[in-house]
């Protein structure tokens, strides 16, 4: 930032926009930061914060009501930009916290996309090509964003205005602000690198080769040289760089070359029940509705006993490699051999939930559903049938001994037999329970499929692991699975996450606070986390597997051994698992990790008006926010005393100004060592 304007902001009581393109727009899981994160920040703010996203009018409707701001310089600052033509909408976002949300319909803009895309040239030297959607749509959206935050200052003169942006797509707007002199002082959060995400999805051995990648021409290889000009501009022209985790801290200084000032670790708005069986029958009543689903979907062939099964899954966007569902698939194939051998009689049924591109549900799926649901309607007709019959003997029971009962043959009587002799040969099936509850738009080439195909899990008889993939998200409307995916998580015994690349990792955060025990890596942001707070994570039901250090045939026998375990636990144990992940909820609460955010507005702060700040005063002290008692909860010991929950060092001016960052390196081969031979097991 730089300031041309020659009045003092007062730095004490700042405004705060925060711009994302998941902002009431839902993708995957910088939508759940956002979301989850806004009732802390609201707390801190008030209506000092205005949240930034894109206008889809498809869901904003469901996501905001409208309303005309009250704010003199928001409301100018909108109406100089609707009598210039652009659309917007602005309101509160439904959610908890209610808070303020501004968002524009980028098509209302695209007349002036290429006199952008040629300022852009001029000032950057970023070039764009003529057909990239998502490049475009970025384009435009930080035009408009600086555009706001330009008109905003011009109006707003006397306090202090900080604005964050999330990821690449939100992040052009910090460049703008930068060379056209905006006085705000920004903050960026990358959730992942561009670079990183493509180069970790092909066969590269990538944290190996961290150091030596020569990032334009890797860039310009995948044909997102643009887009990565886009991302790596945010990252320098921001006045606080952050991103979620450490590991994500060491492949932003090696690919985008800037060393993030801090990493600010995801949070998630922690719901405590009163008593603990609450989540313990929030579990038993979802996990019946998935029994429901499973009786359906595996029609004819339903032989195994629900009570001796467990339910696993693996979820998010569909990312085959990076989210590390080829290390799934051939665990649970080897999952698979050694409960046969063991003589197991504990069923696995792994789901596998990716949105893919699919066509509609498959008849057989849906047969599945319905040819159960008759079955049920007819024995609970014949119930009350039986009933009436029993009522009727039993009232009209003459004394004589032994004629208490009716005979069984008048209890069910032959229409009764004939009707649910129907039902039952409708069971009747000669193909195996399908692998996939949905028509896949290109079946021959999905990867997942021809994993499956490969280690030939298809449900047979003899599978003590069976394999369910729903190429969709979960929704409680839909005709088979019919839950929400919080529903079905809690349902659940174990989520696997063992990916490769992730940044963070929301989901198995997720199954943490709901009591969820959970696989991921040392890979994850999440999991080297939870492995930095925690001695010994698995014993607290979180299971770490180790991607780094080992080679892939070991971590896949890691993974195996940890599912293979955990199918030998009784229930009681299971139950005790649930108990203890439950108690790690605090560490991932906003409540608590929320101060690292607050930190990073203060560095920016300080940063953009050094000449506001003292050395004495405490940063705590100064935003307003208590600096936290780090309670620990129960059994688990951590490592280190920390200075804050959230993170290992202090983002604060004066851990900068010791040459310091609040990331630590981390430890990791120092030299192209063995180069990883490939898999085990082939790539698609
Ligand atoms: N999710 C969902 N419905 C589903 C599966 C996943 O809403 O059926 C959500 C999940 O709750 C999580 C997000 O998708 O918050 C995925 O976030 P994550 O950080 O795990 O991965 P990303 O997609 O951001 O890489
Ligand atoms: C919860 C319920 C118990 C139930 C158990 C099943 O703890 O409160 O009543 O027996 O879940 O656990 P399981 O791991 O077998 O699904
Ligand atoms: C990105 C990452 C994911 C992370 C999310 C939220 O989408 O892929 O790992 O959890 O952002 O930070």
């Amino acid at each position: 930032m730089s300031s041309l304007v020659p009045e003092k902001r007062d730095v004490k009581e700042p405004l705060l926009f925060e711009a994302a393109w998941e902002v009431a727009n839902k993708v995957g899981g910088i939508y759940t930061v956002i979301k989850t994160k806004v009732p802390v920040t609201v707390s801190e703010y008030g209506d000092r914060y205005c949240l930034i996203g894109p206008l889809s009018y498809k869901t904003a409707p469901m996501e905001v009501e409208a309303q005309e701001p009250t704010d003199p310089a928001l409301a100018g600052s909108i109406e100089a930009m609707r009598s210039q033509g652009i659309k917007l909408l602005f309101g509160r976002w439904l959610i908890e916290g209610s808070p303020q949300v501004l968002l524009f319909d980028t098509g209302s803009a695209y007349s002036r996309l290429d006199e952008w895309k040629g300022d852009l040239w001029n000032l950057a030297g970023i070039p764009t090509p003529p057909n990239d959607h998502e490049t475009n749509e970025t384009i435009v959206f930080g035009y408009l964003v600086a555009w706001f935050l330009g008109e905003f200052v011009s109006r707003q003169l006397s306090t202090a205005v900080i604005a964050h942006f999330h990821e690449w797509q939100a992040g052009l707007a910090i460049p703008l602000c930068r060379k056209r002199h905006i006085d705000v002082t920004t903050v960026f959060t990358t959730h992942a690198t561009l670079l990183g995400r493509y180069l970790c999805a092909g066969s590269v051995d990538f944290y190996n080769n961290l150091q030596y990648f020569d990032v334009d021409h890797e860039a310009g290889k995948r044909g997102i040289y643009h887009r990565y000009c886009i991302e790596r501009s945010a990252a320098h022209c921001a006045d606080v760089f952050t991103t979620v985790s450490h590991i994500t801290a060491y492949e932003a200084e090696h690919l985008l070359k800037r060393k993030p000032d801090g990493v600010l670790p995801n949070g998630l708005n922690v719901v405590k029940f009163q008593a603990m069986h609450e989540f313990q029958n929030l579990h038993s009543k979802s996990k019946a509705k998935i029994n429901e689903f499973i009786r359906g979907h595996f029609y004819g062939h339903y032989d195994f006993d629900l009570d001796n099964t467990l339910y696993m899954f693996t979820a998010g966007r569909y990312e085959y490699r990076n989210k590390g569902v080829d290390m799934f698939i051939e665990s649970l194939a080897r999952l698979n051999y050694r409960l046969q051998k063991a003589g197991s009689s504990v069923t696995v049924v792994a789901f596998i939930i990716m949105p893919a591109a699919t066509h509609s549900y498959t008849i057989e799926a849906l047969k599945g559903q319905a040819v159960t649901k008759q079955l049920r309607d007819t024995v609970t007709d014949i119930q009350t049938r039986i009933g009436e019959r029993l009522f009727e003997h039993a009232a009209r029971y003459s004394g004589e001994s032994g004629k208490e009962f009716p005979p069984i043959e008048h209890l069910l009587s032959n229409e009764d037999k004939v009707l649910l002799k129907r039902r039952i040969f409708a069971l009747k099936r000669n193909s195996l329970p399908p692998v996939t509850t949905h028509n896949m738009a290109d079946d021959a080439a999905d990867p997942i499929l021809n994993q499956v195909r490969r280690v030939q899990l298809f449900n047979s008889h003899s599978d003590r692991v069976k394999i369910i993939f729903h190429p969709d998200f979960l929704n409680s409307n839909n005709p088979i699975l019919g839950l929400d995916y919080e529903e079905f998580v809690r349902g659940c015994h174990l989520g696997v996450f063992p990916s490769y690349y992730e940044p963070w990792g929301y989901t198995p955060a997720e199954c943490t606070v709901m009591g969820i025990p959970s696989i991921t890596t040392n890979l994850s942001g999440f999991g080297s986390f939870m492995q930095d707070l925690i001695e010994e994570p698995q014993d607290e039901g979180c299971y770490i597997i180790d991607r780094r250090m080992q080679s892939i045939e070991e971590s896949v026998n890691q993974l195996t051994d940890s599912m293979f375990t955990f199918c030998q636990k009784t229930r009681r144990q299971r139950i005790n698992q649930r108990n203890r992940v439950e108690r790690l909820s605090p560490l991932l609460d906003w409540k608590n990790l929320g101060i690292e955010y607050s930190k990073a507005r203060q560095l920016a702060l300080r940063r953009a008006y050094p000449d506001s700040f003292t050395d004495d005063e405490d940063d705590f002290e100064f935003m307003g926010v208590e600096r936290p008692p780090f309670s620990v909860p129960g059994s688990p010991k951590f490592r280190t005393g920390m200075a804050t929950p959230g993170d290992i060092g202090t983002l604060t001016e004066e851990m900068q100004a010791l040459g310091t960052s609040d990331y630590r390196g981390q430890v990791w081969p120092s030299s192209k060592e063995e180069e990883d031979e490939g898999y085990p097991f082939p790539l698609v």
